[in-house]
């Protein structure tokens, strides 16, 4: 009886995960072309704009390189779940529509992120290995100069 039982919750869950591998969610290909009014405006080195690339733009824009087990349910779903969110917080792809405000608290953040170790988030740096202390003394450096012109722009409006 109790045998039975488990071959059958085994099957069933068996039969399911199949049935999961052809709900794909959807993909976020956007093009990196999306990125360019974000890197005009806030500039990044090269060196600082292959780093965002490689390493916050799955997630902050919408371009995402998936890796080949992101066709597997239910990684499928964990990955769109944590692109769709990352996304909801700060889409560069979105820059243009932000306000200068907005702008600046999102990099207010970022530094806050970066410097907390934060992001990169850890599931993502497991596979693809953490950035470098000076590669987030590159990012924050970069944010807070940034944030100095958005500020001087809000000073200008707030006149
Ligand atoms: C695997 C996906 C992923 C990667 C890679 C990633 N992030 Fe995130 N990020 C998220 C998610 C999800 C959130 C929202 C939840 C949270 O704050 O933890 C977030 C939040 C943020 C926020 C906060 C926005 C706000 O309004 O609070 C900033 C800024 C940020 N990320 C910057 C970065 C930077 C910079 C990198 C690269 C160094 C990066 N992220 C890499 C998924 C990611």
């Amino acid at each position: 009886m109790m045998k039975k039982i488990i071959k059958t919750t085994l099957l069933v869950a068996l039969v399911a995960l199949i049935v999961m591998q052809f709900i794909q969610p959807d993909k976020n290909q956007g093009g990196y072309e999306s990125v360019a009014a974000f890197e005009n405006e806030t500039k990044p080195s090269e060196a600082l704009a292959a780093l965002l690339k490689s390493n916050c733009y799955d997630c902050h824009s919408n371009q995402t390189e998936y890796p080949w087990y992101s066709k597997i349910a239910p990684v499928s779903y964990w990955l769109d779940d944590h692109v769709k969110d990352g996304k909801k917080h700060f889409n560069v792809s979105e820059w243009e529509n932000y306000s200068v405000k907005k702008k600046d608290h999102k990099l207010e953040e970022l530094i806050e992120e970066v410097e907390e170790g934060e992001m990169p988030l850890d599931s993502y740096t497991w596979i693809h290995g953490d950035i470098t202390e000076e590669q987030r003394e590159l990012l924050i450096q970069w944010a807070v100069l940034v944030r100095m012109s958005y500020k001087a722009d809000l000073e200008v409006s707030s006149k």
